[in-house]
């Protein structure tokens, strides 16, 4: 039998600091060196160092790489469960103290959609000209990274279209958002009237990457329709594809609230196509049960009650149909 006398067992602490907590949080959620250095706008180096470093301090690998795949190790799973419980309540620390400064001197952090930021500028004008001392971040990304970030509790509120049905969200929609077919002006169908949607697969699109909620409503759209597209050609965000299908690229189909610019100067033309716009709306949401700050809870009142009056977008002519 061995006898370890009890003053020979040494209690060891980990010494790790919270930087390195949430370098690992983010490498552990996405499961990706990568993606955790966009997410944190930092080196791909950095973030291996600071992993390497907290693997040391820990005595332990927490993660595991096979092929070019990356698992959290037992020990990584551990981390992650503690990490989530830290900064979750460092989180709500500071929402306290936001709401112990209240509307005077709160901070509001808030991710839209990209095509969102075609109008969410114009609210934010007008809510910091009534609270001038509130701080706001506003982190503009495409529908996939906006999920990532309710599913992280990186943010506050979100902007988008269709919320997902896979989360426990708390979801309200405040205004319409008309997506439409866009053509440059001397197209043979641009004055066309009750274009059928068939004619469509005739022409090249423009589409926005995967990931974007005006990608999937597309998608989805011409499946539902039985169109399918001969041609495409990807473009990672709308003014590309605006600019694409002014340059004769082909044919784009985008939020109508990207299109004020292009629409006024007549840069392009809004096909009358049978079957569209595609109807979504624009929602105001987060997670459920979240503790909502005051100046968060007074932004969602105003943008549900007031965006409406506030914002001037552009609306569908008598050629197409609402
Ligand atoms: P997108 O999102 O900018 O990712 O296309 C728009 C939407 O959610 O409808």
């Amino acid at each position: 039998m061995v006898i370890i006398a009890a003053s020979s067992i040494k209690r060891t602490h980990v010494n790790l600091t919270l930087r390195q907590l949430k370098i690992f949080d983010a490498v552990a959620r996405h499961l990706s060196f990568t993606q955790a250095s966009k997410e944190l706008h930092l080196t791909q180096p950095a973030v291996s160092m600071q992993v390497k470093q907290l693997e040391e301090e820990v005595g332990l690998p927490l993660f595991e790489q096979v092929g070019k795949k990356v698992f959290l190790t037992d020990a990584g799973e551990e981390m992650q469960r503690y990490a989530g419980s830290v900064l979750t309540t460092l989180a709500e620390v500071s929402l306290v103290f936001d709401e112990m400064r209240g509307l005077e001197r709160g901070r509001l952090r808030i991710a839209v959609a990209s095509t969102a930021n075609y109008f969410v500028p114009q609210l934010l004008a007008s809510f910091c000209q009534r609270y001038p001392n509130v701080q706001v971040s506003l982190d503009v990304t495409n529908r996939k990274r906006l999920l990532e970030a309710l599913s992280a509790n990186e943010t506050d509120l979100v902007i988008m279209g269709k919320p997902p049905t896979n989360m426990d969200l708390v979801a309200e929609s405040f205004m319409d958002n008309p997506l439409v077919v866009i053509a440059p002006p001397s197209h043979p169908l641009a004055g066309a009237r009750d274009i059928p949607l068939k004619r469509l697969q005739e022409e090249t699109f423009l589409v926005r990457e995967k990931g974007s909620g005006t990608r999937s409503a597309m998608e989805r759209f011409f499946v539902e329709h039985g169109v399918s597209l001969s041609s495409t050609m990807e473009m990672s965000s709308s003014e590309a594809i605006k600019q694409g299908v002014e340059a004769g690229l082909g044919f784009g189909l985008l939020s109508l609230h990207t299109l004020e610019m292009e629409l006024t100067l007549k840069r392009l033309v809004i096909l009358d196509v049978h079957e569209l716009p595609i109807l979504r709306k624009w929602y105001i949401m987060h997670r459920a049960g979240k503790r909502l700050s005051a100046v968060a809870q007074s932004f969602k009142h105003f943008v549900l009650t007031e965006s409406s009056a506030i914002l001037n977008l552009p609306r569908l002519g008598s050629r197409a149909k609402a």
